[in-house]
Formats: structure tokens, sequence, C-alpha cells
């Protein structure tokens, strides 16, 4: 009996889950968006008005471009959007989002990034995640080590009092990464979006107000 009801409460949350995933991914398809990862920044940048029209926009780990999409609604024509990405992403009809194929690991990133940048950045915005092996700790030992790889971009390419939005995963080493996000910033909340899926570790860190940026 008690067997029959786990397994039947697992169908239901599978069947929700496949339900749930239809919805964005359809959505997304109907309204032009690139990834049903597009509507978890319309959220964030909704809830916390993360954007201003003219804006400077770094989004890293930005391919196929549903991110790109959405900061480019929110900054409009006057703003820039940059791009940057291992994998290539194909080209957007806009000429103010730029694109930067680059391992954003790799020790000359955070002085690339800048380089590509009208001026420094009012928001840095990171959906970096490593490809899932399935094999919890290294996975969350990847994503942490992303996140520390978006904070050393951050603190070179982001301006004083600008933002930033870091995907996390909850596990071991998190506090760890979420400690060094919140010594950089005024105030950072933790929040999952409606769009990410009920199995995902995945965690949204809202950084505002950088304490850095200076020089
Ligand atoms: C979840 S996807 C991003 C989806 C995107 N926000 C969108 O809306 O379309 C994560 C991306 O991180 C990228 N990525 C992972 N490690 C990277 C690295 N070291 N340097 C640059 N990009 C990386 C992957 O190639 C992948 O495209």
């Amino acid at each position: 009996m008690k067997l029959k009801h786990l397994l039947s409460r697992k169908l239901l949350e599978n069947m929700t889950e496949k339900r749930r995933k239809d919805h964005f991914y359809f959505l997304a398809r109907r309204l032009g968006y690139r990834s049903r990862a597009a509507f978890k920044l319309k959220e964030l940048a909704d809830r916390f008005r993360i954007f201003r029209r003219g804006a400077v926009v770094v989004d890293l780990g930005a391919a196929p471009g549903g991110w790109i999409q959405v900061a480019r609604e929110h900054v409009g024509e006057d703003g820039f959007v940059l791009g940057v990405d291992l994998n290539p992403i194909k080209p957007f009809p806009w000429s103010n989002v730029k694109l930067l194929r680059l391992d954003v690991t790799s020790p000359g990133a955070p002085q690339l990034i800048l380089e590509a940048l009208p001026r420094k950045a009012d928001v840095v915005l990171s959906d970096l995640s490593p490809k899932v092996s399935g094999v919890w700790e290294l996975d969350v030992a990847r994503q942490a080590s992303l996140v520390e790889s978006a904070l050393k971009v951050i603190d070179e390419v982001l301006k004083p009092r600008g933002s930033a939005v870091l995907k996390m995963f909850q596990g071991y080493s998190f506090q760890e990464a979420f400690k060094e996000v919140k010594g950089r910033f005024e105030s950072v909340k933790l929040t999952r979006p409606r769009a990410s899926r009920s199995s995902s570790a995945e965690i949204y860190a809202v950084a505002l107000l950088f304490k850095g940026g200076e020089g």
C-alpha cells in the first residue's frame, strides 16, 4: 500500500514536471525566445528591477541566447548586451548585441570581456552551468568554481553600485560561494524562479549595489 502510494506520487510529480516543462518550452517557442530559461530572467528582472534602459549588460554562459533577448528588451536601442559562452551563439539582428566565444575560467577572460564593452557594466548576469555529470558532489563543485570565475569577471567589469544575477547550486560548497557573493554587494537575495525545474538544485542570487568597481 505504502509502495503504491509512493509510486503514484512519483508519477504525479513526473507528470507535473513535464507539464511545466512543456508550458515554458512551448511559450518560449511561441514568443520567439531561444530558450525556456528566458522566463527565469523575465521573472527576476520584473521582481527586482534589475535593468534600466540604456544599461550595459554582460551575460556569462549566454548560449543559445534567451537571456540576451530578455536583456535587450529591457535595455533597448541605447543599451548594450555582451553575450559570452564557450559555445557559438547564432548572431542577433541588433547592432548593440555583441557575442564573445570564450571560456570564462581562462585567466585572461575578465580583461577580454572588459575590452569588449563600451564602458563598465551596469549589470552582470551569469547563468553559467557545467555539463551535468549526475555525480552530485562533482556538479556542485564545478558550479561553485564557475561562480568563482563569474566573480572574477564581476570584480573587473562591474561598475560601483552595479547589479548581478548569479546561478548557484545548492549543496556542499554553496555556503562558501555564497559568502563570496555577499561580501561584494550591499544586498543579496536568493530566489528560485517559477521556470526552474523542481528537480534542479539551481538557485539564483540577485545581488544589488556592488561595493567594488572603483579604479
Ligand atoms: C544553462 S545554459 C545558459 C542558457 C542561457 N541563459 C539562455 O537563456 O539561453 C549554460 C551555459 O553555460 C555555458 N558555459 C559553461 N561553462 C562555461 C565556461 N567555462 N565558459 C563559458 N561558458 C560556459 C554553457 O556552454 C551553456 O551554454
